[in-house]
């Protein structure tokens, strides 16, 4: 902990390669209903639906519940008949899906080959802290560690991703984010669809230089002012691919959809054809499935966010395609992927109504009600600064948390293990809230649900109930959007 973020800064350069941009205003907003602004790719988009959807590599632990990770550049093929260097896990982009059961502790070791240093954080995981990825808990150029996760949990489609010190932005962005699916075998009489028809997705915008390199808005370790407020891509990415498309049977899919863009919200729906929108039955949220499903048409999820939904594709004639959109984006940004429907096929698969049991939390056993705000700059603090400038003169935002920088080692709370808080989050533009360890008791469609992130609006006021489960210890929470998180919206807890 006592690297200075300064001396963290100037490591960055060189995942990704930067752009010379010219700073001007911050972007707090933009149209789509995201913070930040939009980075445009410097050669001609791919064609939509023309790459087939990537199927993730699973990774299953051992017999004796270990698996192994190295963290390393690879040049692969993103965008058709181009090679892109990623830095990612195993040198895939997203990284191999780990998949895991609940209750069986996984001992992940996991490999530096970077020239940078690296932190694993398991998001959503009941973790012990020192396994928990600490931002300042990091793995060397050329070291290895092992994480252990105990995995006593809901089971939920989880995501891993580096969580380094004022570097989680460039680092996720690199390739370093993979979903972990901890499935639970007391779930399989559900009947939900599995197997083939079980797919994750995970969606990320990225840019591209002329050379079809990543770009990140980043010069000399500093990301460029105007993307304080978020970096937006202009290629969307499901599992890796460009608008990719999938031949899919008439019949029902389970969909664990994540949102694993730095700072881009999304609002899904399904298209299928002709304005007709296509229903989508969510089944499970950031922790695990829901009391019962609930029928939608549009689905919002903001960066971290994740949905399990169910898509019964039988409902369209063989032949017809059914686009997911993106209502928050614009033009190509408004396109995600497209089922094909390809063929009749037999299906057993169902959705009952009763689908989980998530007790209530009674809100008079709260014993304490903490309030965080989510702001630019100090306020009320001696300074008022919202922004402040490093040694070169460049300005550079200050994300908050109740008015406070992210400063390692210093406690923003201290709840008591085995006891229930009341958390509320107040917002001046959109920030998608996480905490680590704990999760948050929700009420959503009428009935209580489980998250670890949630979308707070601009302006807005959000109220969670938090169970202080888990282990004692130094944790994180902080917001979502990675180039806020970096710039210190990001706050130390400690279970006591
Ligand atoms: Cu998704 Cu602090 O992490
Ligand atoms: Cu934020």
């Amino acid at each position: 902990m006592s690297l200075s973020r300064r001396g963290l800064f100037t490591l960055s350069g060189g995942i990704v390669s930067a752009v010379g941009l010219t700073a001007c205003g911050i972007a707090l907003t933009s149209p789509g209903g995201s913070t930040g602004a939009l980075l445009p790719s410097r050669l001609p988009l791919p064609s939509p639906f023309a790459t087939e959807l990537p199927r993730l590599t699973p990774l299953r632990p051992d017999r004796d519940g270990r698996a192994s990770i190295t963290v390393a550049r690879k040049a692969i093929e993103i965008l058709p008949g181009r090679t892109t260097e990623i830095a990612g896990y195993d040198g895939l982009f997203p990284g191999p899906t780990i998949e895991a059961a609940k209750g069986e502790p996984l001992r992940l070791s996991l490999r530096n080959e970077l020239d940078v240093p690296v932190v694993n954080h398991l998001h959503g995981g009941v973790t012990p802290a020192e396994h928990d990825g600490y931002p300042t808990d990091l793995v060397d150029p050329g070291q290895s560690r092992e994480y252990r996760y105990p995995l006593d949990q809901r089971a939920a489609t989880l995501w891993y991703h580096d969580h380094a010190m004022d570097l989680t932005g460039p680092n996720v962005y690199a390739g370093m984010a993979g979903a972990f699916v901890l499935r639970d075998p007391a779930e399989d009489d559900l009947g939900l669809p599995g197997g083939e028809r079980d797919l994750t997705l995970v969606i990320t915008d990225r840019s591209f230089g002329e050379d079809a390199e990543l770009v990140y808005p980043v010069s000399e370790g500093v990301i460029e002012y105007r993307y304080h407020g978020g970096v937006l891509g202009d290629v969307m990415l499901v599992n890796g691919a460009p608008w990719p498309h999938l031949a899919v049977d008439a019949a029902r899919y389970r969909l664990r959809i994540l949102n694993a863009c730095n700072a881009r919200r999304l609002e899904l729906a399904l298209d299928g054809g002709s304005g007709q929108v296509a229903e989508i039955v969510q089944v499970g949220t950031d922790q695990g499935l829901l009391t019962r499903p609930h029928r939608r048409s549009t689905l919002t999820l903001a960066p971290a966010e994740r949905a399990d939904v169910v898509v019964d594709f039988a409902q369209h004639a063989v032949g017809s395609q059914v686009t997911l959109v993106n209502r928050l984006g614009d033009e190509a940004m408004g396109q995600v992927m497209r089922f094909d429907v390809a063929r009749r096929a037999r299906d057993d698969s169902r959705v009952p109504e009763r689908l989980s049991t998530i007790e209530p939390i009674d809100p008079a056993s709260v014993v304490t009600t903490r309030d965080f705000r989510l702001s630019l700059g100090a306020t009320g603090g001696s300074t008022g600064h919202a922004s402040h400038a490093d040694a070169q003169g460049r300005s550079l935002a200050m994300w908050a948390v109740n008015g406070r920088p992210y400063e390692p080692g210093v406690d923003i709370a201290r709840p008591r293990l085995g006891t229930v808080e009341r958390w509320r989050f107040t917002t001046d533009v959109h920030h998608p809230v996480h905490a680590h360890l704990v999760h948050f008791q929700v009420e959503q469609d009428g009935a209580p649900a489980w998250k670890d992130t949630i979308d707070v609006g601009p302006t807005s006021r959000a109220e969670v109930l938090v169970p202080i489960e888990g282990y004692r210890g130094r944790y994180v929470l902080h917001c979502h959007n990675l180039e806020h998180e970096d710039r210190m919206m990001m706050a130390d807890f400690s279970v006591v």
